[in-house]
């Protein structure tokens, strides 16, 4: 088996069922032209998000690290019309792009950026009893991770759907001594979701376009 293999299946199950609307694709063009880097979740993947979001029957969203909004708008399009999705980002000019993005893709009345950190915005919507969010996606900075992953458990309610983007990062999750705060951050992550009983969880490994990743799902035990 080889990457290009896999790449190949990717680009097949996108054609099949998560082809791109111009807007979607708008929204990889603007990284480029905005210099910002292509980190965004795949076609299939955003659709993945979506199909979760349909299957929670999501009316709330949270999200952290909106980027240029391609995985926002995904997710944003499973919502009902009076749907609601909060994502967090620290940039910016990532904020900015993703905006126009999201209004490009005509869900801008059901999206909401906050710019700042997640971890200065997280503890005061836990303060104002934000929420609860229905299905909770992770995609920030990867060092706190595990933080991230505490705070957004004070944000949900039984059932809540909490899925965590890049937690296998080319399988360097194995190595025992890194010195990469990125694969530390997702290490210590991992950890404390095997070691959370409030959570049923498990970490999809993820092949295709991108390199070799996983996500993790976390919902949240009635
Ligand atoms: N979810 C996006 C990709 C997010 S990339 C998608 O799939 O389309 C990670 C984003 O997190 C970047 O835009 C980065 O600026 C942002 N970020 C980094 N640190 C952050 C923090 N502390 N709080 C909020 N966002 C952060
Ligand atoms: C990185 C971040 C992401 O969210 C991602 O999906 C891929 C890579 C990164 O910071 O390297
Ligand atoms: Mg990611």
């Amino acid at each position: 088996m080889n990457g290009r293999l896999f790449e190949k299946v990717d680009i097949y199950i996108r054609d099949l069922l998560a082809p791109e609307d111009m807007a979607l694709k708008e929204a990889i063009r603007s990284l480029d032209a905005e210099d910002i880097p292509q980190i965004s979740v795949s076609a299939n993947q955003g659709k993945f998000l979506q199909v979760m979001a349909t299957l929670c029957q999501a009316v709330n969203i949270l999200e952290l690290g909106t980027l240029g909004g391609y995985s926002t708008i995904w997710m944003a399009r499973a919502l009902p019309e009076k749907g609601k999705l909060i994502s967090i980002e620290i940039d910016p000019h990532h904020a900015g792009v993703a905006q126009k993005n999201i209004d490009r893709a005509g869900v801008a009345d059901k999206v909401e950026i906050r710019v700042g950190s997640a971890f200065d915005i997280l503890p005061g919507m836990i303060e104002k009893k934000e929420g609860p969010f229905d299905m909770i996606f992770i995609d920030a900075d990867k060092p706190p991770y595990a933080e991230y992953f505490l705070l957004a458990l004070q944000l949900a309610r039984p059932g809540t759907l909490i899925i965590c983007d890049n937690v296998i990062r080319e399988g360097k999750v194995l190595e025992e001594d890194s010195d990469d705060d990125k694969v530390t951050g997702v290490q210590r992550f991992n950890k404390l979701l095997s070691e959370t009983t409030s959570v049923k969880a498990i970490i999809l490994p993820t092949v295709g376009v991108k390199e070799f990743d996983g996500m993790a799902l976390a919902v949240v035990c009635r």
